[in-house]
């Protein structure tokens, strides 16, 4: 049995967000309220297999304290890369690895990669074949769009399906879409039906503009998919994956921004300072002087002056209520 299919059900997922849910964000997401899941970023396998392959393998760090499965997500257009990273990555510790198909940003699509693959049935077929050999015993899954830039949602997850994977994660928009369009989980609930015709050992995972774990209960009760991951959601509230409310204060956020800061600096190979000042908002805000509290906070540029601001910062005793 994989970790896949000893999840609960359903089960949720923090979504691989590039410089966002990185070895230190994993980590401040897992303490305070976890998911079942974690991924990481992206990860280029050409870049893996390369002779800078350093600074790619730091995409790859696993946390100390890891207490949920982690599942490394990598992407390419070379199927001897996938063979071997995924070889590396079993290696490794992670639980799985999952293969973007979904990507949309355009220099990474014109070359034929991730977002890029819907359609191209051989090469994908070439690369999830590849990816299963180097994988070993870990599970593969493959987290995609329903359409390069028109909806084809049956065709491509049905030759999905095909591929003998273990579970498949659909965002439910095309490419072109980015994330302009409300996804559209009716066509979720056609790729669950699918799967029950087509592979029912793989599961489904939808994905698209969930705020929280309610919500995402919702979308499990009309589609009948097997989990839910959560993106920009966690932006808007660290406590998303929570299954219960979580009273919180202004000063228990600014705790858990320390407790963010300190774990970027106890990691060996963080990334520039500057990357974490787009986590300030979801900590500060919500109470009256957050916004100023929040400009301060964004004029500085190490991790003393953060601590510093916040030791002298004067806040409320409660959250504003939520309108
Ligand atoms: C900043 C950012 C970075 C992302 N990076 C990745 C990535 O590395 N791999 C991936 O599969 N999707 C990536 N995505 C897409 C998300 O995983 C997710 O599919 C998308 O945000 C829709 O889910 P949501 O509405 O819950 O945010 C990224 C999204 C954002 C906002």
């Amino acid at each position: 049995m994989n970790f896949w299919q000893k999840l609960p059900k359903p089960f949720f997922i923090l979504a691989p967000m590039d410089d966002v849910t990185d070895v230190v964000f994993r980590q401040v997401v897992a303490r305070v309220a976890a998911p079942d899941v974690l991924f990481t970023e992206f990860v280029a396998t050409d870049g893996l297999q390369s002779a800078g392959r350093e600074h790619t393998l730091q995409r790859l760090e696993i946390e100390p304290n890891l207490s949920r499965p982690l599942v490394a997500q990598i992407w390419g257009a070379n199927p001897d890369n996938y063979y071997t990273s995924a070889k590396e990555i079993a290696a490794m510790g992670f639980a799985g690895i999952d293969i973007n198909f979904g990507c949309p940003e355009r220099g990474i699509v014109a070359r034929g990669c991730c977002g890029g693959m819907i359609g191209r049935y051989k090469e994908a077929a070439a690369i999830i074949e590849a990816t299963k050999r180097g994988a070993g015993q870990l599970p593969v899954s493959v987290k995609t769009r329903i359409g390069l830039s028109e909806v084809i949602t049956e065709e491509w997850a049905s030759f999905l399906l095909e591929q003998g994977i273990s579970a498949l994660i659909i965002h439910a928009r095309t490419v072109r879409e980015m994330s302009r369009v409300p996804a559209r989980w009716d066509e979720i609930a056609k790729v669950v039906a699918l799967r029950d015709k087509l592979a029912p050992g793989t599961l489904i995972i939808g994905n698209g503009d969930v705020a929280d774990r309610a919500e995402g209960l919702q979308r499990v009760a009309e589609t009948g998919v097997d989990g839910i991951m959560i993106g920009r959601g966690i932006f808007h509230d660290i406590f998303a994956f929570s299954d219960e409310p979580s009273p919180t204060t202004p000063s228990h956020r600014l705790g858990i921004l320390l407790d963010h800061v300190q774990l970027y600096e106890t990691t060996g190979n963080s990334k520039p300072f500057h990357i974490l000042k787009k986590f300030f908002k979801i900590y500060v805000s919500g109470w009256r002087g957050a916004s100023d509290l929040r400009a301060q906070l964004m004029d500085t540029s190490t991790p003393d002056q953060v601590r510093t601001i916040i030791a002298t910062a004067e806040v409320p005793e409660a959250m504003l209520p939520v309108s």
